[in-house]
């Protein structure tokens, strides 16, 4: 099939024609894009819509991806769709994600990013993935979940395996393969008994975390019942761990990256959120989200029809030039606009929950790694996917200052 029922227009004279462009896609969804993605996400971009299949349209526009995303005819379409989604649970969710109660968790995670910090002080290095962009995260679902920290290596490989199930795959199948497919299916079984088993000792016993007060959501004298909470457990782990975790290493490499903004941070912790919201932009964590249109659809004059699969390609939307002059450049000035937490219902429920882990451990970072630059070998990626991040980034430094410096206020 060369193209879809919308014979695709080129929008660039100079961009690649669609067969080219279709060979991009199956490279970059086949993860055969190395480390470095964007240079092949900028050609897709500029071929405009491309139709991989009869019923599979890619798309990478700014302006796409957002109609997309806020479209209301469509629906997520990965394979572990968010059970939150169901009005009532996110209302519930909701006020457990919403900014006063986040920010109710800024002592805490400035507490856990400290502990990591001086567990890592005698070393003299850090390796960002597995000293801090793992940890953290972790520390702060189960905090949240009332999971204990001593299932947190467990959980820890499990919600890894799930990441396969986020990928569309060229043919649907994954783009890690059936066997790693296959991986994240048992990994998602596990889960979702771990869970089941969480849920019913709250049952018997009671309790205050998110998962007991999911128990207790009563919509209408209508119960949610013991399986959809604990879905709601195991899918809170796969959207929030691995992602945080992602933009947590991602944003400590964008500060090594651009050294002078290491000073600008210590000297005012609050330009940490730009550096957050640009690592954002230029390498999201979630490089692509998908969607199944449930009408007939006209996405900015691409007709799209009932049942099509559409992925979006967030990370190339990011830096359309429609949007900046140079927006192949990081340029933390504040003005970073990205979907990189998507867009409209579907919004990411953790954003708030995730930004401030990022900028806590921003702020302490530049504040008590002393010379920080990176050690010797390049950071390496995880292997290719929707879900983007680091699998190992080793930093050096001259010395670690003590937890006893304060903290700016208000909370990053
Ligand atoms: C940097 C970290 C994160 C990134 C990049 C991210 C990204 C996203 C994106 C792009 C979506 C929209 C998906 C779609 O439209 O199909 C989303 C949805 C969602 N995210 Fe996040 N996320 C992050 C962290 C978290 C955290 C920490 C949690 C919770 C613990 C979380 C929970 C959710 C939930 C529940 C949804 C589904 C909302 C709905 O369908 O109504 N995410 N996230």
């Amino acid at each position: 099939m060369e193209s879809g029922p919308s014979t695709v227009r080129l929008l660039s004279g100079n961009g690649p024609d669609h067969e080219e462009a279709r060979g991009l896609v199956l490279r970059f969804l086949g993860g055969d894009v190395g480390s470095d993605p964007y240079p092949v996400l900028n050609r897709i971009r500029q071929a405009g819509p491309v139709w991989v299949r009869d019923d599979l349209l890619v798309l990478s526009s700014r302006a796409h991806c957002e109609a997309a995303l806020r479209a209301t005819d469509t629906a997520p379409a990965s394979a572990g769709a968010c059970p939150v989604s169901a009005a009532r649970l996110r209302r519930a969710a909701d006020r457990a994600f919403s900014a006063d109660a986040v920010t109710d968790l800024a002592p805490l995670v400035r507490r856990l990013v400290d502990d990591r910090l001086d567990s890592v002080a005698a070393r003299g290095r850090l390796e960002a993935v597995s000293d801090l962009a793992h940890p953290l995260p972790m520390a702060v679902l189960s905090h949240l979940l009332g999971l204990p920290a001593s299932d947190a290596q467990w959980l820890h490989r499990r919600a890894v395996a799930l990441a396969p199930a986020l990928d569309p795959g060229p043919a649907g199948t994954g783009t890690a393969g059936p066997a790693n497919l296959a991986g994240s299916r048992q990994a998602e079984t596990e889960l979702e008994a771990y869970f089941a088993e969480a849920v019913e000792r709250r049952r018997r016993n009671g309790g205050d975390d998110l998962l007991s007060r999911l128990i207790r959501v009563d919509d209408g004298g209508e119960r949610l019942t013991d399986a959809k909470t604990a879905s709601v457990g195991r899918f809170l782990l796969g959207a929030g761990y691995e992602t945080t975790a992602a933009l947590v290493s991602g944003s400590v490499l964008a500060l090594l990256r651009a050294p002078q903004e290491i000073d600008t941070v210590r000297k005012d912790p609050g330009h940490a959120g730009h550096v957050v919201e640009e690592t954002l932009r230029l390498d999201p964590p979630l490089q692509m989200v998908q969607r199944r249109a449930s009408a007939d659809l006209d996405l900015c004059g691409t007709p799209v029809a009932r049942g099509t699969l559409m992925v979006l390609l967030l990370a190339a939307a990011h830096r359309d030039p429609a949007l900046a002059s140079s927006p192949d450049v990081f340029a933390p000035d504040g003005a970073s606009p990205h979907l990189a937490f998507g867009a409209g219902r579907h919004h990411c429920l953790g954003a708030p929950l995730a930004r401030l882990v990022a900028r806590t451990v921003l702020v302490r970072f530049t504040q008590r790694v002393l010379g920080p630059r990176f050690a010797l070998g390049s950071p390496s990626y995880r292997p290719a996917g929707a879900l983007r991040g680091l699998r190992a980034l080793w930093v050096d430094a001259d010395g670690f200052a003590g937890r006893d410096l304060p903290w700016p206020e208000p909370p990053a």
